[in-house]
């Protein structure tokens, strides 16, 4: 296989305007509903613009820019604009509180910031004494009088006048080994790491995305990801290769609306936001009740057939290829029209996915292909193919990527999407390469014959009980939170005689169960510790438990708020901070073990 080798991310961005300047290459909505876009052309001339006025800004090579904003395309634009200025682009979460966006401002040396908008602005007027390296920030949105902030229009108007020989000769200064990127961890496990990606992880890993998916052409994606984490990142690069047109959500809580719209053949999400779509559905179809109940069932069960027969990759024989028409007409035509009704596959990544929800999701026509990647390895290793895939599995190795397993079963990886190292941090950079070019990642797991890799847990997560028995936390968490009252699970139990459970709640299925039966409350927490809710959160798993051998299942429970992004228990890539949790709640973690 025969993979480009660019000098940089702006070679790459050329090489795509020089062969489809006239296709659609972004699209965002200027109001609910109605999207305003560019081509590739449009797109390019205004990444020359952006380059040209941080040059005037005084921008010079190697230097680092923070973008802290929700994805948008001022956001792609200003990253493509970083790096062909010969800079390095740094997101940070548009979520984090202003001593997070302090930490990685300092951290990572910025001289600039491209903050979203007077929200932004206001977090970093907060820190700006402590941030003294940062000469300017420029909003991308609205204008505010003070010279430290430039608006985003007359930020532009400052390299008006610069001739384009500055800009290439930034072009040419460019090599593949230069810093592109530095891309913090998602912190799930500690304070967030910089990955120092240079141009050739970046560019050949968006290469070996495009060979591993079955994209067509006229395909379009959607973006809700925040391109602060390397997923959405990598999402973005990839369509830049595959010239993908990408539309960009308005925010997260329009998602729903802006996907109707935008109509994507394929895109990408994280396992929170399944499991949230998977018990919506189930808990609205529960509360109808009576024959729509039914039909709901018997279509669920009739798609779990095909899916059945898809898997084994044997063709579906006629009658139940027409039982599955009806079942589509009457109940997964609204999951897939809820999708826009383009969506042909969509990736699950960034943390595991439950096979049982992915078979839902194919019971109802839509394939979800996991994946996995990490920020060090430019979030992509592997990843299940349209045409052949298996859930509970991450899937083959991306072309030009090699795996093993360590002795102890720790997953390893080598490749050109592997990272440099982490950004002054020589100590972390040595524990995690071993010899000849190979990361850890602290994922345990293993490979099959084909090259399938199935991740066990984190190395970090597993659990060794009091009795001496090994167990990875995460399969019985995503069998758990298969219940349409269950959110979030957090297992509780090393070096403990038994498990048990922190237990968050699926608040609209929780609210809708609290009406049906008459359950009075003044404060939605108070449902926490509601007798009934509380037994009925207990039966939920204790018919779970019936999956596990007796030592992996959970003898008691302890319902607690939800884990948010605002309260630190989530990390903005939606993934629940253990360390944080089990901290946090030491007191309740203690009833549950009575001397
Ligand atoms: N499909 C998947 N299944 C299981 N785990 C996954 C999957 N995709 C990603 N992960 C997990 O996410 C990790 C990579 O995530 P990321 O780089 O965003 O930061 P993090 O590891 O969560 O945070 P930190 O390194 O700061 O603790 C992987 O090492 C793996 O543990
Ligand atoms: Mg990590």
């Amino acid at each position: 296989m025969q993979f480009v080798d660019f000098s940089s991310a702006h070679g790459m961005l050329k090489s795509t305007v020089d062969s489809y300047p006239d296709r659609t290459a972004y699209s965002w909505f200027v109001e609910p509903g109605v999207t305003e876009s560019v081509n590739w052309r449009e797109f390019y001339d205004q990444v020359i613009e952006v380059a040209k006025s941080l040059i005037a800004l005084g921008i010079k090579k190697d230097d680092k820019v923070n973008i802290i904003s929700y994805s948008c395309y001022r956001w792609a634009l200003s990253d493509l604009g970083i790096t062909t200025a010969g800079g390095c682009t740094v997101g940070i979460y548009q979520s984090n509180l202003p001593k997070d966006c302090q930490y990685i401002i300092d951290h990572c040396d910025a001289v600039a910031i491209f903050a979203e908008d007077q929200v932004q602005l206001d977090k970093l007027f907060e820190i700006k004494s402590e941030i003294p390296d940062v000469k300017k920030v420029i909003l991308l949105n609205g204008d505010h009088d003070d010279d430290w902030v430039l608006s985003y229009e007359d930020f532009i108007k400052l390299g008006k006048s610069l001739p384009d020989e500055e800009v290439e000769s930034r072009v040419a200064d460019t090599k593949s080994t230069d810093t592109a990127a530095i891309v913090y961890t998602s912190g799930t496990t500690g304070v967030p790491k910089g990955s120092v990606l240079t141009h050739d992880n970046i560019t050949f890993t968006a290469q070996s995305v495009k060979l591993s998916g079955e994209f067509q052409d006229g395909d379009k994606t959607f973006l809700f990801l925040p391109l602060a984490h390397i997923f959405a990142k990598s999402v973005m690069y990839s369509s830049i290769i595959a010239a993908v047109p990408l539309t960009f959500a308005r925010k997260i809580e329009t998602v729903v609306e802006d996907i109707a719209v935008a109509k994507p053949n394929w895109f990408a999400s994280v396992p929170r936001i399944y499991e949230k779509i998977y018990s919506k559905i189930l808990g609205g179809a529960e509360s109808k009740g009576g024959l729509a109940l039914k039909i709901f069932r018997w279509a669920v069960n009739v798609g779990e057939k095909v899916s059945d027969i898809k898997l084994s990759k044997k063709p579906v024989p006629l009658p139940l290829k027409i039982k599955y028409a009806v079942a589509t007409k009457l109940v997964f035509s609204k999951v897939q029209n809820a999708l826009g009704g383009n969506v042909r596959w969509c990736i699950s990544g960034a943390a595991p996915l439950n096979p049982s929800i992915a078979k839902f999701f194919h019971a109802a026509g839509i394939l979800i292909l996991e994946g996995i990647g990490m920020t060090e390895n430019t979030s992509f290793t592997n990843i299940n193919r349209y045409d052949n895939y298996r859930f509970g599995w991450v899937g083959q190795t991306g072309p030009g990527i090699e795996q093993k397993i360590a002795d102890d079963g720790e997953v390893m990886f080598r490749g050109r999407n592997v990272m440099k190292e982490y950004y002054k941090n020589p100590e972390a950079t040595e524990r995690t390469f071993a010899e000849d070019g190979w990361l850890y990642t602290g994922d345990i797991g293993e490979i099959d014959d084909e090259g399938f890799l199935k991740i066990t847990d984190r190395k970090k997560h597993i659990i060794i009980t009091a009795g001496g028995k090994n167990i990875a936390p995460s399969v019985i968490e995503g069998v758990m939170t298969t219940s349409k009252y269950i959110g979030q699970v957090c297992i509780i139990g090393d070096r403990r005689k038994y498990l048990s459970a922190l237990v968050t709640l699926e608040k609209e299925n929780i609210e809708d169960y609290a009406k049906k039966n008459n359950i009075q409350y003044n404060d939605y927490d108070e449902l926490n510790v509601n007798p009934e809710i509380v037994d009925l959160i207990t039966k939920e798993v204790q018919s779970r438990n019936k999956e596990f051998a007796s030592f992996e299942t959970i003898k008691k429970i302890s319902i607690v708020p939800e884990w948010t992004i605002e309260n630190s228990c989530m990390t903005p890539s939606m993934k629940i901070k253990k360390n944080v949790i089990i901290e946090e709640y030491d007191e309740k973690i203690g009833e549950m073990y009575p001397e």
